[in-house]
């Protein structure tokens, strides 16, 4: 069999990879155990624009964090580093109506500033804050469709001007069921078209010259430079 030889496979959520992460939301009186803050783990969230930036979270009705949310119009999007990974599964399994997953995975909540009710992950190496401006019943999830208001980073991720440099967070990707640590990195927006020096500088070509070599042969013969 060739190949590129292909078959159906049925109708699915097949997407892949997608981002997997941690959110947090709390209800109005954070002392009452039906509303104390809460992490629900969510593969069905992406960004849907830029001006303003906006993401969509889709949760099932039947999740404790739905009523949170739903309630506050608040939540944080928690991103996931390979030292979170365990965590987020666990959270992705247990419900907040049963008990305080802050407190059985030993994760710290943090009041986000900017938002009445909800608490961010402290040792999430980014926090996303977000205001729900428009909630959409799909079927089997309602999408909550928000605003981004503010974000936190940790510092050791900032370079001296204050850039973000995630590829130093060891992120993880969810890819068909399975977590991944993100692994390689193959070149940049732009690297394509990019100038050799260009491409020099920013793959750090200096420090690895073997894969920058690699790296070039992998590109199509057609491409334009290098
Ligand atoms: C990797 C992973 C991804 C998940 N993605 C979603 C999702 O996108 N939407 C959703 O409603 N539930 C999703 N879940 C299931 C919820 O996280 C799970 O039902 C959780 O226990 C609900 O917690 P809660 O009752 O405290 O809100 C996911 C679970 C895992 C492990």
């Amino acid at each position: 069999m060739a190949k590129h030889d292909k078959s159906d496979i049925g109708i699915s959520t097949l997407l892949n990879p997608v981002p997997v992460v941690m959110i947090s939301c709390a209800g109005k009186d954070p002392k009452d155990a039906k509303q104390r803050p809460n992490i629900v783990t969510v593969a069905w969230a992406g960004t849907i624009n830029s001006e303003p930036p906006m993401v969509s979270v889709s949760i099932r009705k039947s999740r404790h964090s739905h009523k949170l949310i739903s309630e506050t119009g608040e939540f944080v999007i928690n991103l996931v580093n390979k030292s979170l990974a365990k965590n987020c599964d666990y959270c992705g399994v247990r419900s907040g109506a049963d008990e305080d997953k802050f407190a059985s995975c030993g994760l710290n909540a943090v009041k986000a500033d900017g938002l009445d009710y909800a608490y961010y992950i402290s040792e999430s190496p980014v926090n996303i804050f977000c205001k729900v401006k428009e909630v959409k019943e799909l079927g089997s999830h309602d999408m909550f469709i928000a605003e981004i208001v503010g974000i936190k980073a940790d510092s050791y991720l900032l370079d001296d001007e204050g850039r973000l440099c995630l590829d130093k967070a060891k992120m993880v990707a969810y890819n068909h069921g399975e977590y991944f640590v993100l692994g390689e990195k193959l070149g940049f927006f732009g690297y394509s078209v990019a100038t050799p020096e260009v491409f020099e500088k920013r793959m750090g070509y200096k420090k690895d010259r073997d894969k920058y070599k690699r790296l070039r042969e992998q590109e199509p013969k057609k491409g334009k430079k290098y």
